[in-house]
Order: C-alpha cells, then sequence, then structure tokens
C-alpha cells in the first residue's frame, strides 16, 4: 500500500434496487400502476464519504427527471466522483443499502421467488451492475448493508451522539420494518425488530392509496389532510387494525392475510378489506370528502400513537435520553413533533433525508464508522451539485427574456429580494449546493410573502397547480424562531431540517397565515446565518420590510417534477411555471414584460 492509499479511504454508497419497477410491470401488466410502486427499492441515491465526512450526494431522480427512481444511479455516482476529482479506480469501498439472502426453502419451493432474487436482490447483482455501468470495482471491497443498519448510521453518524436510542421505521428493509437499536461508541445492537409483514409504512401506504394518492410518495399529502379531519371518526377501526405486542411492538393482521404470489406483491387483499371498512376507494383527482379526511385523520393518530409508545418503550428500557429516527416514516414531520413535545428524550435528530435516498448515505458511513471517526452533528445537507455565482452571473448573461440585475453583496440583495416578496411577488431562489433529501431548505427553494393564506392559495393553485389543502412551510431566523412558533430557547437546531412539526404561537396565526396549517401547526425551518449567509440575510431584510423575519419556502419544482438541480432547469422551470423572477446567485432576473415593484 502506498502512502496515498494509507492516507484517504474513500467510500461510497448507493441506494436503489434497479428494475424493480420494471419487474413488476412485466409481471402484472393490467395491474393498477400506483400499486407498483408499493415494492422495494426506490429514491436510488449515491453519497461519497472520505474520511469520515461527507464530499457529495445526491439522489438519481434530480439527474434523470424521474421523480423517485429507483435504476442504477449512474449519474449520481458520477457526480460523487467528479467532486471529489477521482475516478471508481480510486474508491476503496462501494456499499449498496440493502443485503438480501434466499431462504433456500423458499428456493426450492418457488421458483418466481428464486427467479426474482436472481435477477434483481441478489448481491452479485449488484457487482455485475457496477461493472456493466460504472466499471472498476473498489480496491478494498464491495459490501451489501442491511438496510436498517444503512438507516441507523445515516441518523446516528450524524447526530452528534455518544450514545442513543435510533428507530427506523420505513416500508420495508429485508426481512423487518422497524428496527430499534442502542448505540454507544461500540456501535449499534438492535433491541427491537418488527417484521416486514407488520409494517406501519406499508399500513400508511396503502390508505394512501385508498385516499386516492400515490403510494410511497404522497404519504405526505395524506399527513396534510389528517389536519381537517375527526380522528375519533374511524379510531376504533385504526386501534384494531394496528393491535398492540409486548415491549413496544405491535402486529397488523391485515396485512398478513394475503393468500397468493399477486396479492402479496400488490397487497389487493387488503386494499379490498380497506374498501369493506371505510368504504369505496377514491380514485385520483376525485373530490375529497369528510370522510376522506376522517381516514386520513385516524391513520395519522394512529402511527403517532404507536411511534410514541415504540419511543416510550425504549426510553425506559435503555435509560438512553438521546434519540435518532430514520426510514420513510421518519418524514412524519407529526409524528416526529409528537416525539419532541413530548419530553421524552432531552435531544431528538432526524437526518433530513430519512427515506432510502438517505440510505445510501446511511451505507457509506456504516462501512466509515468501522474506522472509529467521531460523530459529529451534521449542519446542512448541501451536499448535491454546486455552482458558483461566477457561473451562476454568466448563466443569468445569456438567458433571453429576463431583465438582469447584479448585486455585489448580500444585503443589497435582500434588500431587493425582500422589496419584491413584500410587493407579492413569488420569486425562484437558486443558490450553492443542491439539498441531499426531499426538503428544499434556502438553495433550492420558491419564496413567497408569509403573511397572507390567500399567498398560500395562489402558490399552490398557480405554480405548484397541486391540492388546495396542503400547507407550505416557513424558514425563520433561528434567533427569533422561538418568538413566533412553539420552539423551547435553546431547542432552535432541533428544527433546522424541516423535519419536526410545531405550531405558530397563537398570537401570530392571523399575521403568519401563508405558513400556518388550519389546525394551527406548522413545518418551520430554523436558519443560522453561519449555515446559510444568503439566506438568512434575505430573512434578515424582510423582518425590516414586513417586521418578521419569515418567508414561505416550498421546494423549487413543479407537480411530478423531481426539485431543480442545474441553474438552466431553474430558468426552464421559471418560465414554465410563470413565476414572477428568478434569484441566480446574486442577480436577479425578471421576466421582460413583468413590472419591477417600487
Ligand atoms: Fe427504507
Amino acid at each position: 500500500m502506498d502512502a496515498r492509499q494509507a492516507a484517504v479511504s474513500y467510500i461510497l454508497g448507493y441506494s436503489g434496487i434497479h428494475g424493480s419497477l420494471r419487474h413488476l410491470r412485466d409481471r402484472y401488466p393490467d395491474a393498477d400502476r400506483r400499486l407498483l410502486h408499493l415494492m422495494q427499492g426506490l429514491d436510488s441515491a449515491a453519497a461519497l464519504v472520505r474520511d469520515g465526512r461527507i464530499v457529495a450526494a445526491a439522489a438519481e431522480e434530480r439527474f434523470t427527471g424521474e421523480k423517485g427512481t429507483g435504476d442504477f444511479p449512474v449519474q449520481a455516482i458520477e457526480y460523487c466522483l467528479r467532486t471529489a476529482g477521482i475516478t471508481a479506480a480510486d474508491l476503496d469501498v462501494v456499499a449498496h443499502s440493502f443485503h438480501y439472502t434466499l431462504d433456500p426453502d423458499i428456493a426450492e419451493l418457488d421458483e418466481d421467488a428464486a427467479g426474482q432474487f436472481a435477477s434483481l436482490y441478489r448481491p452479485e447483482r449488484q457487482r455485475e451492475l457496477w461493472r456493466t455501468l460504472v466499471g472498476p470495482m473498489p480496491r478494498r471491497d464491495f459490501v451489501a448493508v442491511p438496510h436498517h443498519v444503512a438507516h441507523a448510521h445515516s441518523a446516528l453518524d450524524l447526530s452528534g451522539f455518544d450514545s442513543a436510542v435510533v428507530i427506523v421505521s420505513d416500508g420495508m428493509g429485508e426481512t423487518e420494518s422497524m428496527t430499534v437499536l442502542r448505540a454507544d461508541t461500540d456501535g449499534l445492537r438492535p433491541i427491537l425488530t418488527v417484521p416486514a409483514s407488520h409494517s406501519l409504512g406499508v399500513l400508511y401506504s396503502l390508505v394512501t392509496h385508498h385516499l386516492g394518492f400515490l403510494p410511497a410518495m404522497d404519504e405526505y399529502k395524506v399527513m396534510g389532510l389528517a389536519s381537517f379531519g375527526d380522528p375519533d371518526r374511524f379510531g376504533d377501526v385504526f386501534t384494531d387494525l394496528v393491535r398492540l405486542a409486548p415491549e413496544g411492538g405491535y402486529v397488523i393482521p391485515l396485512l398478513t392475510g394475503e393468500v397468493d404470489r399477486r396479492s402479496q406483491d400488490l397487497h389487493e387483499g387488503a386494499l379490498a378489506r380497506l374498501v369493506d371498512l371505510f368504504g369505496p376507494a377514491r380514485q385520483p383527482g376525485e373530490e375529497l370528502t369528510q370522510r376522506h379526511k376522517d381516514i386520513a385523520a385516524g391513520l395519522q393518530r394512529r402511527l403517532e400513537d404507536l411511534v410514541l409508545r415504540t419511543a416510550e418503550w425504549a426510553r425506559s428500557t435503555t435509560g438512553e435520553a438521546r434519540l435518532c429516527l430514520a426510514g420513510g416514516v421518519a418524514l412524519n414531520c407529526t409524528a416526529n413533533g409528537r416525539i419532541v413535545d413530548s419530553g421524552l428524550y432531552d435531544d431528538v435528530f432526524v437526518q433530513p433525508a430519512a427515506g432510502d435516498d438517505g440510505a445510501a448515505l446511511g451505507a457509506a458511513l456504516a462501512v466509515s464508522s468501522r474506522d472509529g471517526n467521531p460523530r459529529v452533528r451534521m449542519t446542512m445537507p448541501y451536499w448535491g451539485n454546486a455552482y458558483r455565482d461566477e457561473t451562476l452571473r454568466e448563466v443569468a448573461a445569456s438567458t433571453e427574456g429576463f431583465v438582469v440585475e447584479e448585486f455585489t453583496d448580500d444585503r443589497a440583495l435582500a434588500a431587493r429580494v425582500a422589496g419584491e416578496l413584500a410587493d407579492g411577488k413569488i420569486l425562484a431562489w437558486f443558490q450553492g449546493g443542491m439539498e441531499f433529501g426531499p426538503r428544499a431548505l434556502g438553495n433550492r427553494s420558491i419564496l413567497a410573502d408569509p403573511r397572507s393564506s390567500e399567498t398560500r392559495d395562489l402558490v399552490n393553485l398557480r405554480i405548484k397547480k397541486r391540492e388546495d389543502f396542503r400547507p407550505f412551510a416557513p424558514a425563520a431566523k433561528a434567533e427569533s424562531a422561538a418568538k413566533f412558533f412553539e420552539i423551547k430557547p435553546g431547542a432552535e437546531d432541533q428544527y433546522a431540517h424541516m423535519v419536526v412539526l410545531t405550531r405558530t404561537r397563537p398570537e401570530h396565526v392571523a399575521g403568519l397565515g401563508a405558513v400556518t396549517h388550519v389546525d394551527g401547526t406548522t413545518r418551520v425551518q430554523t436558519v443560522r446565518r453561519e449555515h446559510n449567509v444568503r439566506f438568512w440575510e434575505l430573512l434578515d431584510a424582510l423582518e425590516e420590510r414586513i417586521g418578521v423575519p419569515v418567508v414561505l419556502n416550498t421546494s423549487f419544482n413543479v407537480q411530478g417534477q423531481p426539485i431543480v438541480r442545474t441553474p438552466q432547469e431553474a430558468v426552464a422551470t421559471v418560465r414554465d411555471a410563470r413565476l414572477d423572477g428568478l434569484v441566480l446567485g446574486r442577480t436577479y432576473l425578471r421576466p421582460v414584460g413583468v413590472e419591477a415593484a417600487r
């Protein structure tokens, strides 16, 4: 080993199961397309870790334009390598976020299962794909990391906690749907597992389907809808659907009754049972009635109660006072908010890419953690494609159809943009490195005045072309967030990544109508100057201009599209969505013909 090899260790993690969606499509050509989405292996991504530090991370969807794609993340891998200035031959370890093994009994009994395992899941298949689609094998190892171990590391290793409880909950890993682990400086030990056949995540996705939305994608819409419903109307039904088991566990008999292979893959029996329990399934686009809202509310409350119960059990069993959450269920910011509010734990950390994109990062960190790197609390996940101001200025200058204003300092830019927002303009905001995970955290955002609920309706219908019931989140200066939102002073950083729900303080609800949900809740992002100077300056300028250091912040995309990655995509989306302007680095682009604010 030469000196360079000894000094540097590059570990690349990736997620997704290539071809899984196509496999199901071919297998069940007549099946409801939305149901195919329930399968394992979406949200492929790549992440590169060098000596325990994250160099780059991005989801493949941002490159291909196919939201949630599970295809082998060739372009995300290329991006990671390019950012580090290395090639695949320089990688020490490649880690995949799944580790499937085939039960020999099943292989013998079920030819289909064996075929599916061979074409999709076996670890050797990943090596073949790597050789074909990327090239040279890594220098040291190509490893398969168990899915929930990857999720657990994606949170724990970025939490800064020496010891903690980690709750991983998602649709499913290889064989389980929830794993509770106890972590200390020696590593992670599971203390509770719930099998995949009793998955809270799958139940939530099936009800998402019943309500006319896309499973494994639109669960957050159901969460938003729940605020309009009465959780008691179907409370008893949900209590019966998910039954309590000892030691923090639970069972979901509904999911275990599928008799044949097709029903197991597509859950058709369980969906039929949901119709018996709740009435006809809503078709996409159909009107949302009070019944639908009450179903969403009942489901959401049951999920919250169960996650909270497991968190309570883990707290009393282990004595640990710190908690990490990961897996798709950890994107349920309402449930996260209940855990934080319960005061059960002194500190709760949710890594913002809690879904399977984050498992790519977790797979890399799982390997990296063996080197004994200290766990350091992450700040902001700006690990995607980054552009310098100079590049953005060149893009702005060469873009036709816009009036371009250039600014030489951040305060002047912030004052100008704040004036436009105060004047009712809806603007796109494109800065620096792209966020990893589903949330726009101030670098790929659409921004608007937070004060009036009319702005919310306007952004929903005119720009995002999405359902009018869906709330928008605010970003706020961290140092004054507790004045407007129910955040304990000192706990602001738990709200840095938009994954924990809180409430707008009652005296500010009327003044923050665009970013407060119907039930008074809000998913605020707290912004520190040292983590995003330009975004913070904008909030500061807004405080001066409109009296609140708050902005409506939603992801920079339109319905069905992933968040924009490049400045060129940003310009195209601004044109298509007819936004009032685009802030690109330190330039402000106004479409020709749109009047400037006075
Ligand atoms: Fe997962």
